[in-house]
């Protein structure tokens, strides 16, 4: 059985205005960046505008926000941006906020195509342990989570009514990092798209909460269910976020993979996803989640005639205490998803 490969419209790209090289020449440099092109402006205003802020801003909030000021002005410098560039900006903002609703989150999809969500996944989740084994390594939630996920168990799968998918039997078992014990009771939060390329929430054809589950270990930290190998799929290009990748001419395809959360009392949690190695997308994700130790290979299954392919997966968790231990400095104590255990 073959997988199905989505495929997309390519869209037809936008003729340049300007080109690189006369932007530049615009700034008087050569690359845009030097700091004596930036000198005809008023040297005193970023700071004026970071001044502006009074008493009662928290620390925070006063460090985060002339960071931000200092950045967004030195790249308006330095680009030379004009009102009407400026505009394009907010009104894709604007676009970005009407687009969105329950079903729809078009700012983080903004956020994805820039690597925005990859890296603050990286600076929040990344603990600076020298073990040699390490917890699973995480990756981004995405838009298409939903909370209250059915609680299935063990052994069930999380298809209705599909019947030209890939049929697998994923398991392994979830362990402490440190200690190498199972943990009993972990959760496991699932949820993938159908052959189509599409989540439930996106697809009229699918049942309520098709392709999700939460299973939960026992006292052998083991887990096993079926599911779909999954497709590779275009993130939603209609909008703002497809309009960037079309004027970047990137394409939208993500490489096939599985979404998870893993949970258990005491343990950090874990967002991950993990993607099948040969999936022609594997070294070009469109939001840039893909990590080697999340790469994973289906192997064929025989003898079972509910599945054609099996997944074997361990997670490792590390233990709140762990995880403080060895966070990044600075890097604050954040938890999964509110409802997500
Ligand atoms: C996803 O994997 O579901 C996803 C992630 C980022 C943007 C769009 C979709
Ligand atoms: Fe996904």
């Amino acid at each position: 059985m073959a997988t199905t490969d989505m495929t997309y419209e390519p869209l037809q790209l936008v003729p340049e205005e300007h080109g690189v090289g006369e932007q530049n020449k615009s700034n008087g440099t050569a690359n845009g960046n030097s700091t004596k092109s930036t000198s005809k402006f008023d040297p005193t205003f970023t700071q004026a505008v970071i001044n502006a802020t009074g008493p009662k801003a928290s620390p925070r909030i006063r460090k985060v926000f002339a960071s931000l000021i200092t950045h967004l002005h030195d790249f308006a410098r330095e680009n030379e941006i004009t009102v009407d560039e400026w505009m394009a900006g907010v009104e894709m903002i604007n676009e970005a906020g009407r687009m969105s609703d329950d079903r729809r989150n078009e700012g983080q999809l903004v956020c994805d195509v820039l690597g925005l969500e990859s890296l603050v996944d990286e600076i929040t989740y990344k603990l600076a342990t020298d073990a040699a084994d390490e917890p699973t390594t995480t990756a981004i939630l995405g838009p298409f989570w939903r909370k209250d996920a059915p609680r299935r168990e063990m052994g069930e799968t999380t298809v209705t009514g599909i019947e030209n998918g890939d049929h697998t039997f994923m398991h392994g078992t979830v362990t402490d990092y440190l200690t190498g014990k199972p943990i009993e009771g972990a959760e496991l939060d699932v949820w993938h798209t159908a052959p189509n390329g599409l989540y439930e929430q996106q697809d009229p054809d699918q049942v309520d909460m098709n392709l999700r589950g939460r299973f939960t270990t026992g006292k052998d930290g083991k887990y096993n269910f079926y599911c779909l190998r999954p497709t590779s799929y275009p993130i939603p290009y209609d909008g703002p976020a497809g309009k960037i990748l079309q004027l970047l001419d990137r394409h939208p395809m993500r490489p096939a993979h599985i979404h998870f959360i893993v949970s258990a009392p005491g343990y950090k949690p874990i967002v991950t996803q993990i993607f099948d190695r040969r999936d022609k997308h594997i070294t070009d994700d469109a939001v840039f989640a893909v990590k080697e130790s999340l790469i994973v290979d289906f192997l064929p299954r025989k003898g079972d005639p509910k599945a054609d392919f099996e997944l074997p997966y361990n997670f490792k968790m590390a233990t709140y205490e762990e995880a403080k231990t060895h966070s990044l400095e600075g890097t604050t104590e954040t938890s999964a998803p509110e409802g997500s255990s």
